[in-house]
């Protein structure tokens, strides 16, 4: 018998808890975690650090064509908060691809197809023959199609807001929540309104609305319904 893998395909906006809630399940039910937005974000920071446009498409595939994008679940030394380990050509990058100029270099080089089409297909690799719990803006139905679990994570722009401020806080960053809030409220633009596989709710997903959960609730909610799933295929 062809053993069958189990996907699980989750988009959603900035700060909806899609990393955090993706790395417990994967924790839950051993399933490998993949942050695609990692991805997007090596490819800013491979564009900052070669003083190449966001805009420069042909350049910015060049880069990532060159280089080595690796990730995996933190060591014991290297549980530092982040929830996943990235390596950029051997170096761990996870930090420096979470800084405000990355972030929104993400969203920009996100809108070009030709990166897309590069990274769509490292993660449809990644996937393949593994049980795996996959996040980002076009899982559902660009890298993912078949996933036997398909989920639209989302939360309201203000309790988005007040979550992310709280991390940057706990990092020792000092923001305001309106600046957060505007941060949040422009890649969302930007991801919502590109050409090229916006972040948008397909029909057949599920839509958990994480405002009035806790972290555990949300976890808890998946894990049962992954495992109905598999009960009502065996
Ligand atoms: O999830 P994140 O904030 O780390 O993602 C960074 C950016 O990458 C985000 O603004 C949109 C883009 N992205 C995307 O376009 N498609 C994905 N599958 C994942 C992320």
């Amino acid at each position: 018998m062809t053993p069958t893998f189990f996907h699980i395909a989750i988009d959603g906006p900035v700060a909806a808890g899609k990393g955090t809630v993706s790395r417990l399940v994967s924790q839950r039910l051993n399933f490998l975690y993949i942050d695609t937005g990692a991805m997007y974000r090596m490819a800013a920071y491979l564009a900052h650090t070669n003083n190449v446009s966001y805009e420069d498409e042909t350049k910015i595939v060049e880069l990532i064509e060159g280089s080595h994008m690796d990730m995996r679940n933190p060591t014991e030394e290297e549980r530092d908060g982040r929830l996943t380990t990235v390596f950029l050509n051997g170096e761990d990058v996870s930090w420096k691809i979470r800084t405000e100029e990355i972030s929104q270099g993400s969203s920009k080089v996100a809108v070009l197809p030709e990166v897309r089409r590069v990274l769509v297909e490292k993660q449809q690799i990644i996937a393949k023959g593994k049980n795996v719990i996959m996040e980002g803006r076009d899982i559902t139905y660009r890298v993912l199609p078949n996933a036997q679990l398909k989920i639209y994570l989302t939360a309201k722009t203000k309790e988005r807001a007040e979550r992310r401020l709280l991390q940057l806080q706990q990092k020792g960053f000092d923001l305001t929540l309106e600046k957060v809030m505007s941060d949040i409220e422009q890649r969302d633009q930007r991801d919502m309104s590109r050409l090229a596989d916006p972040l948008k709710k397909i029909p057949e997903a599920w839509e958990v609305d994480t405002s009035k959960l806790s972290i555990e609730e949300v976890v808890e909610k998946i894990v049962a319904e992954v495992e109905k799933i598999r009960s009502s295929k065996s």
